[in-house]
């Protein structure tokens, strides 16, 4: 067990979970480079001021869940619960709107941190992929970040994604229906949770995410925003729903669906997957329109759309449909040797073969062939080359295939073109044909 362990909501990842975290982050990144998207690195902390403006006093997460200290310098400071802020913030310190054709579109990856209950799917430290475009004007702005997340989660092979989708409307729209929200609960709320009653003098909206079931029966009655939504903001949704049923995307429109984060105004929306075992993970992505937030940190007035994905969700819904990518990859070569003296040789061969980009192990102890065969196996090595006093001499090597029990001598100069015909699976089935002409 050892003297200490990871601290509670964090983990280690190693072995299959990181390289299906990689290949998910990879696919991501991938699929936002198809829409130009430009990566950006921010700070993984920031004043705990930007938080508060950005996120917004009423949040769960700025109440509850941020990790905030003071530095040396007497500053206050807090870990990053999410990266809009940060990359918003970047935008407006680096006037990256300036010089670029709008809109802006980057994306990023990283941890973030909330000090919420760890549970499954739910970290202190997780980390996050996430598009953010900066300078909307159209509503096919909000389509196409939509699409981009609809569309990554295919590639990743979610193919059963429901998307809940809503609008807050215009700002006019949320003022009306806020007040709309306070005369209706106003007599009500003494009887209602702690949190609502927090929630109802910072950001009343905030109520309808209450879990409370008996605040929920109060809740349910409750005027709807649908009814005090403009026709602007009616038409603009409709559009946006038009649009995703061109590009033939499903959703789920719900009129519940109000986000945990201030900034959002227009459509929100969220991804949801349930595993196979029926575990809900909640919400592996969501994002919405946020017109104000770039002018309120002290940038120009710029409307932008994103979403983040949860990284460790997507992950432990992949390890339930598609576990191969929770396998790590085999290697491809083992190089055994015969006798000491073929050591030193063999990590030359080694070395020649990583050059040409081929994943090559060996051990440096003097163990005898079968032994390394055995040890290659373990280690899910796809061949394995043997170098012995012959093979020294003549610069030619027996290589054996170890799923399909062949082997074949290849001289040192094809070497690398046989390995790479061996691994790769169209041309590996000519081979076995030709394996069996041979016979
Ligand atoms: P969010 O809904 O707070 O939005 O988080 C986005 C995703 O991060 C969630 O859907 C979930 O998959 C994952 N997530 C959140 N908290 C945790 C946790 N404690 N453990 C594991 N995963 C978690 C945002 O963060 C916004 N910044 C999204 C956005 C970008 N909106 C506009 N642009």
């Amino acid at each position: 067990m050892g003297k200490y362990q990871p601290q509670r909501g964090t983990y280690d990842a190693y072995g299959g979970f990181l390289n299906c975290f990689n290949i998910v982050l990879n696919v991501l990144s991938e699929m936002a480079k198809q829409y130009n998207y430009k990566e950006i690195i921010t700070p993984i902390y920031e004043s705990t001021d930007l938080f508060i403006r950005s996120s917004g006093e009423g949040s769960d997460v700025v109440r509850k869940e941020m990790f905030s200290f003071k530095d040396r310098g007497d500053r206050d400071i807090s870990l990053r619960p999410e990266m809009t802020a940060g990359v918003i913030r970047s935008v407006v310190s680096n006037k990256l709107y300036a010089n670029a054709d709008l809109p802006l579109k980057l994306f990023y990856k990283g941890p973030a941190f909330r000090y919420e209950r760890p549970s499954k799917g739910r970290y202190r430290q997780f980390n996050q992929f996430g598009v953010e475009t900066i300078g909307v004007t159209s509503y096919l702005s909000d389509v196409e970040v939509i699409c981009l997340g609809y569309r990554s989660l295919q590639e990743l092979g979610l193919l059963d994604v429901k998307l809940k989708i809503n609008t807050l409307g215009n700002q006019a729209s949320r003022e009306r229906y806020n007040q709309a929200l306070k005369d209706y609960f106003q007599d009500k709320i003494e009887s209602m949770c702690e949190d609502c009653k927090t929630r109802f003098n910072v950001n009343i909206l905030r109520i309808l995410d209450c879990k409370v079931e008996e605040d929920q029966k109060i809740i349910k009655e409750c005027p709807k925003l649908d009814d005090y939504l403009d026709d602007e903001s009616k038409e603009y949704f409709r559009k946006v729903l038009e649009m995703l049923d061109q590009l033939n995307i499903p959703y789920e429109v719900d009129n519940t669906l109000v986000r945990g984060l201030d900034y959002y105004s227009g459509v929100v929306f969220e991804y949801h997957y349930s595993s196979p075992e029926g575990v809900n993970l909640g919400a592996v992505g969501a994002g919405g329109h946020y017109p104000n937030l770039v002018s309120e940190i002290g940038g120009p007035s710029l409307e932008c759309v994103g979403f983040a994905f949860g990284i460790e969700r997507l992950v432990t819904l992949l390890e339930d449909i598609i576990p191969e990518t929770y396998k790590e990859p085999d290697l491809s070569v083992f190089i055994g040797h015969i006798g000491k003296e073929a050591i030193e040789h063999s990590l030359l061969l080694a070395d020649y073969l990583r050059e040409n980009y081929i994943d090559v192990d060996l051990t440096f102890d003097d163990k005898s062939l079968s032994s390394q065969i055995k040890l290659a196996n373990k280690k899910n090595a796809r061949l394995f080359i043997v170098v012995g006093e012959d093979e020294m001499k003549n610069y030619v090597y027996q290589v054996k295939d170890l799923s399909q029990k062949t082997q074949m001598a290849v001289s040192y100069c094809d070497l690398v073109d046989y390995i790479m015909e061996k691994l790769s699976p169209s041309i590996n089935d000519e081979s076995e044909d030709f394996e069996n002409d041979e016979d």
